[in-house]
């Protein structure tokens, strides 16, 4: 008899085994085109905040226009070997869940609430043609209203002058906190100084800079209705370009030139 239970369940067990391996096989075949698209959606954060990104080239092929360097925070030292680190491959973001690779931030200093700062960094130099640094681009990460905010910062070879700024992974919600993403909220941090009188000045007010305001070099619109997403923005503004981010790098750099 066709309708035996036996048959039914029989048939829906097949259909389902079926079903189960078409998706455990995608999902494995398609693990490592993810984990690619990953890369290069970094790739090309790294490369829009560099305001290099020609979209006319592959990712990659520009990507090798960039030195990637290791950098120590206590020290500020950039160096190229890490560990049995691939510096392509190293992650700096599963470094901070691995005790011996990351140090965990007091909370008295966890401004960006980060937990734990990776020991060694990792960051982007851009050269001129003469070789000189034209900008570098760094890693920032912090805190805003409903989860951490991943980018990069772009900062001029004077150490002080932004270039650019992105973020490339973040929780807050569109027309709030996302306008992060904001193209023109973005293109407004170009030519900001972060350092004023070598203490961290830079931050994203409440409301709009007004032209009249002598300190405006230093600001940032706040995000409307976002305050609390700008107040993380500028928590890992102070945070990163403290002695316990890039500062000591700025210093290093500043010496060898
Ligand atoms: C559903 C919802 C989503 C929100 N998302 C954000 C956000 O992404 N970032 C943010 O700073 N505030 C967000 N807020 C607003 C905050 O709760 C808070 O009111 C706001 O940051 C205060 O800023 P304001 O003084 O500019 O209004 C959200 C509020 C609601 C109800």
């Amino acid at each position: 008899m066709n309708d035996s239970i036996i048959k039914t369940i029989a048939v829906a067990f097949s259909v389902c085994l079926v079903c189960s391996l078409v998706v455990s096989s995608s999902a494995v075949s398609l693990r490592d085109l993810q984990k690619e698209n990953k890369l290069n959606d970094r790739r090309l954060k790294v490369l829009q905040v560099a305001n290099i990104y020609d979209p006319s080239i592959s990712i990659s092929e520009q990507f090798s226009q960039l030195e990637s360097k290791y950098i120590d925070f206590e020290s500020g030292r950039i160096f190229n070997e890490y560990q049995n680190f691939n510096i392509e491959e190293y992650d700096q973001i599963v470094a901070t869940k691995d005790p011996n690779l990351s140090t965990s931030v007091p909370a008295s200093e966890d401004i960006a609430i980060i937990k734990n700062r990776e020991n060694v960094g990792k960051i982007y130099i851009l050269r001129d043609d003469i070789n000189k640094i034209e900008k570098l681009i760094l890693p920032i990460r912090g805190y805003g209203l409903w989860g951490t905010l991943y980018g990069y910062i772009a900062v001029e070879n004077d150490f002080n002058t932004v270039s650019g700024i992105e973020f490339y992974e973040h929780k807050e919600t569109p027309g709030l906190g996302a306008e992060v993403d904001n193209p023109k909220w973005k293109s407004s941090w170009k030519g900001k100084k972060i350092y004023n009188n070598n203490e961290v000045a830079l931050e994203v007010i409440k409301g709009k800079v007004e032209s009249s305001d002598t300190n405006g070099i230093y600001k940032i619109d706040g995000l409307s209705g976002a305050t609390l997403t700008s107040r993380g923005v500028t928590n890992m503004v102070a945070y990163w370009f403290s002695d316990s981010g890039y500062a000591n790098l700025f210093r290093e750099l500043d010496y060898e030139s």
